[in-house]
This record gives structure tokens, C-alpha cells and sequence, in this order.
């Protein structure tokens, strides 16, 4: 089998990590891309340790700095000339947050990192991914997004440069979920701009994982309690590394492209109503996601951001010209 590339972000850490070493034991070069180096290496020598595969590199990667996701992607194209999988693993959810926070770029954190970032890292690596047979990108997503079946949910698109952070009651939980739900419209979004050149581009619905031991010591103690308790019911995140590796590499899924996947490997399907007794049932179930992400204003809203934020000319034929 000719050696596969795949790259995952956040890989030193929970499902990141789980999925690096599935990536690694089934033979594939893998390339963590992690923001804390001193972390990271122990985590890399780990892995290829346990599956004698040392073809698992690690790169220097903070997915909410644009600066960053630039050098990572020149010295990611200079080092390699092949990459058949893309997974935008990392996220910002710091539990015991209160304050409103801002990336270098002067995004709120949570979109910097969990939204623009997946965004732009795609985006400058679609050229190489384009070479690939059988390119896929999987964006992590979760069960948060479907707190907008409620109809008055919207995205705060007029407070994410800080706007009104000092007068606007803030909530990690709902950037986090704002980020998420901008990040499954960027998914179908991108779907469409990249599949003249083959590129699948999926997301996934995580529901809940055992957090790392890194992860929980981050929070302040109330939150540290409740994730331990959590973390006795939690599925281990191998479970969901599973589900990365089977979307990513499957016959299933190659030709999947644009869709939402739930935990169970199902493809999620848009509400019809958000009303009566189906919205107990959109609400409860896994089978729907709100139709909020697929609104073309909302699509469009966060497209343009994606244009005017990263000054990146992104249309599909730029794309093209790179080849
Ligand atoms: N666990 C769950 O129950 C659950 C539920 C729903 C969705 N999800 C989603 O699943 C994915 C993985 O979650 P997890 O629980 O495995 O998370 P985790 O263990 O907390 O790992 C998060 C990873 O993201 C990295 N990261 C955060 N900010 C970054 C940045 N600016 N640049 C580069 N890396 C950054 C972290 O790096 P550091 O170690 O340097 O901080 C860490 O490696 C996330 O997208 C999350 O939103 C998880």
C-alpha cells in the first residue's frame, strides 16, 4: 500500500491523540499538529513507540493565530509533497471561563480556534490535498449545535471582534456553540467550493467523551468535580478516534460529501420542523441538526467573514491556479 497522510490538529491531547495513534497502528503517516511542543513530544515518542511506526512527526501549530496556520502551512508543503487526510480536531472550551476572550487576530477565541482556523487551514492546504486520489477533511463538531432548534438561537455575528464584550453578558458555552454551528455551516460551505477538485469535506457530532486528565486540570475546581464525575459514564475518546478513522478511511464515506455524521456513524439529516413533538424528537435524538446551518444569509454572513478576516481571495479557481 503506498503510505496515506493524514494530519490532525490537536493531537496531543483526548480524541486528538486516540486518533493519532489509530492513524499510526493502521500504518499511516501521521502529522501532529500541536501547539504546546513541550507536551506534545512525550505524547509522539509514545505513540510511536506502541506502534513502532516512526513515521509520526509533529508540527508546530496554534489554530488560532492566522500567522501560525501560515508558517505551519509553508513548512507543512515544504516538508511534504502528499496529504490525503485532514482533521480539524482542536478546539477552544475552557470550562471555567469567564471572560470574554480575543485571538491575536482580534477574533473571539473560540472562533479563532474552533471556526476561521479549521477554515483557513483547509483552505491553504486544499492544493496538496488535491493531489490526493481520495482527499477528506473531517471537522469535529458537536451535539452543542443543536441548542439552535431553538428559533431565537443566532449566532452573536455583531460581537465577534469584541465588539460588545464589555456590555454583552457573556457565555463560553454559547461562543462555543456559536463557533461550532459556524463551523457546520463552513463544513457545507466548503463542501461545495472544494469538490471541483475531489476534496470530501465532512463533519462529525460528538456527543460526549471521557476528557483528559490535561483537559480537566485546565478548569477551576467546581468544573474539575463535575468532569470527573462525568468521565465515570463518558466513553473513552478511542471510541470516537474510531469513528474519525472510519469516516476518513472508509468505502462508506468515500464519496460522502457536505454531510453531518453522527456518533454512530449515521448521516444526520436536516429537521423538517422545529415544531410539536418533532422538536422533542430533534432535540433528544441524533437524526437531525437544526436548519439554522443551512440558511443561505447565515452561510453567507460567515463565508464573507472568512474572506474579509483572512484577506484570502477564496474562490475555487485560485485554488485551481495553485495546482
Ligand atoms: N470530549 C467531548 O465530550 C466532546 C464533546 C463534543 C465535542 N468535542 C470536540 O471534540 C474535539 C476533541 O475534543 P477533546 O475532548 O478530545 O479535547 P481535548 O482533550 O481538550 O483536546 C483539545 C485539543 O485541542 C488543542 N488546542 C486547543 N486550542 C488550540 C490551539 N489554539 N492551537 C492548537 N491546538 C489547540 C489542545 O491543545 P493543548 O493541549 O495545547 O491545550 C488539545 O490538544 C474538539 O473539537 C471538541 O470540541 C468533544
Amino acid at each position: 500500500m503506498t503510505e496515506k497522510y493524514v494530519m490532525i490538529t490537536g493531537a496531543n491531547s483526548g480524541i486528538g491523540r486516540a486518533a493519532a495513534l489509530k492513524f499510526a497502528s493502521e500504518g499511516y503517516h501521521v502529522i501532529m499538529a500541536c501547539r504546546n511542543m513541550k507536551i506534545s513530544v512525550p505524547v509522539q515518542n509514545e505513540i510511536i513507540a506502541s506502534t513502532k511506526n516512526s513515521h509520526v512527526d509533529l508540527l508546530e501549530l496554534d489554530i488560532s493565530s492566522f500567522d501560525s496556520i501560515r508558517r505551519f502551512c509553508k513548512i507543512f508543503k515544504s516538508s511534504y509533497s502528499r496529504l490525503d487526510i485532514v482533521i480539524n480536531n482542536a478546539a477552544y472550551l475552557n470550562h471555567g471561563e469567564k471572560e470574554y476572550k480575543l485571538s491575536a487576530d482580534q477574533i473571539e477565541l473560540s472562533f479563532a480556534t474552533n471556526a476561521f482556523g479549521p477554515f483557513l487551514l483547509t483552505h491553504l492546504l486544499a492544493d496538496l490535498l488535491a493531489k490526493s486520489p481520495d482527499p477528506r477533511v473531517l471537522n469535529a463538531c458537536t451535539t452543542n449545535v443543536k441548542n439552535f432548534f431553538d428559533p431565537k438561537r443566532k449566532i452573536e455575528f455583531d460581537n465577534l471582534r469584541g465588539e460588545l464584550k464589555d456590555v454583552r453578558p457573556y457565555s463560553k458555552y454559547k461562543m462555543y456553540g456559536d463557533s461550532k454551528m459556524a463551523l457546520l455551516i463552513l463544513t457545507f460551505k466548503m463542501a461545495e467550493q472544494y469538490k471541483h477538485l475531489g476534496i470530501k469535506i465532512n463533519a462529525i457530532q460528538i456527543n460526549r467523551v471521557k476528557l483528559s486528565k490535561e483537559t480537566i486540570n485546565k478548569m477551576r475546581s467546581f468544573w474539575k468535580v463535575l468532569a470527573w464525575v462525568q468521565n465515570l459514564t463518558n466513553p473513552l475518546p478511542v471510541y470516537m478516534a474510531d469513528n474519525y478513522f472510519h469516516i476518513c478511511t472508509s468505502d462508506e464515506f468515500k464519496n460522502s460529501t457536505g454531510q453531518f455524521i453522527n456518533h454512530h456513524k449515521n448521516i444526520i439529516t436536516p429537521s423538517i420542523t422545529e415544531k410539536g413533538v418533532a422538536q422533542v424528537k430533534n432535540i433528544f435524538g441524533f437524526s437531525t441538526y437544526p436548519r439554522y446551518a443551512l440558511d443561505p444569509q447565515n452561510m453567507e454572513q460567515i463565508w464573507t467573514l472568512c474572506k474579509s478576516l483572512t484577506n484570502e481571495k477564496i474562490d475555487a479557481n485560485r485554488v485551481q491556479a495553485l495546482l
